[in-house]
């Protein structure tokens, strides 16, 4: 249980060249969701659904974490009980600025360089780093030979990690969220229940309540997030 919850979306790393989903010109503009990240994609799609993680991994490779991941990073080292850095990015930038993915942030769709087996009673999981997953060992688990699949949670697939959001969040006093529209996870009722809270978005969102927030930022992530360090360290320094 952290005193300060910081949740991201996608917004924290449009500015490292990662697309957004719901922006003009995201993911979902480009790519039919429906096909590509349903709970059924990789049986009815399966070719188009790992060509579409395959290049979403690849892309990784050359990004770099912006000025938001880095100052997020170093909070959380200062004040590593207090502090929960959430997102729902599948990206590796906040592992690329220092957090270890295992224990310092958590990733709730999953991880874009992760792949998992296919097979429910074995579902382990293996970093294969930036490869198409047919080149680590063949798209097969090397455990019992089934297909592997990307390690990302589709809609309609059950999401284990929201269960350590709420843990995370039992005892939250100060709640930020940073570049997510809300379309997934509802953060309104979050801000209601907080004393604290900051809402930091390019523009508003229809599935953001702005006014349930103390303080809205409408400017891009490295140019607020400054200001939000420093509210945050001064409530913990209080
Ligand atoms: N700085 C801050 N916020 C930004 C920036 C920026 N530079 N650029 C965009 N944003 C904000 C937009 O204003 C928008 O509110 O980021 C948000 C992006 O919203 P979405 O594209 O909907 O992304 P996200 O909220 O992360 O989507 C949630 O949906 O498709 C699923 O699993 C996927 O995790 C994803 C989830
Ligand atoms: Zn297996």
């Amino acid at each position: 249980m952290a005193k300060v919850v910081i949740l991201s979306g996608a917004g924290v790393s449009a500015e490292s060249g990662i697309s957004t989903f719901r922006d003009s010109g995201g993911l979902w503009e480009e790519y039919d969701v429906s096909l590509i990240c349903q709970a059924d994609s990789l049986d009815k799609n399966e070719d188009l659904t790992l060509d579409f993680y395959d290049k979403r991994r690849a892309e990784l490779e050359d990004k770099q974490p912006n000025y938001a991941h880095k100052l997020l990073s170093e909070l959380k080292k200062k004040y590593p009980q207090d502090i929960a850095i959430i997102t729902q990015n599948v990206d590796n930038l906040f592992e690329k600025s220092g957090l270890d993915s295992n224990t310092e942030v958590l990733h709730l769709h999953g991880f874009l360089t992760q792949v998992r087996c296919r097979n429910y009673s074995c579902a382990q999981t293996f970093e294969i780093g930036y490869q198409k997953i047919e080149s680590f060992n063949e798209g097969l688990c090397p455990t019992c030979q089934s297909k592997l699949r990307p390690d990302i949670i589709f809609f309609g697939e059950a999401a284990p990690m929201y269960e350590r959001l709420s843990q995370e969040f039992s005892d939250c006093e100060f709640f930020v969220v940073i570049g997510t529209s809300g379309a997934v996870i509802g953060v309104n009722a979050m801000a209601q229940f907080t004393p604290n809270s900051i809402l930091n978005n390019l523009e508003p969102s229809e599935s953001i309540e702005a006014s349930l927030f103390n303080k809205v930022l409408y400017e891009k992530a490295s140019e607020a997030i400054a200001e939000i360090v420093e509210d945050i360290e001064t409530y913990l320094g209080e």
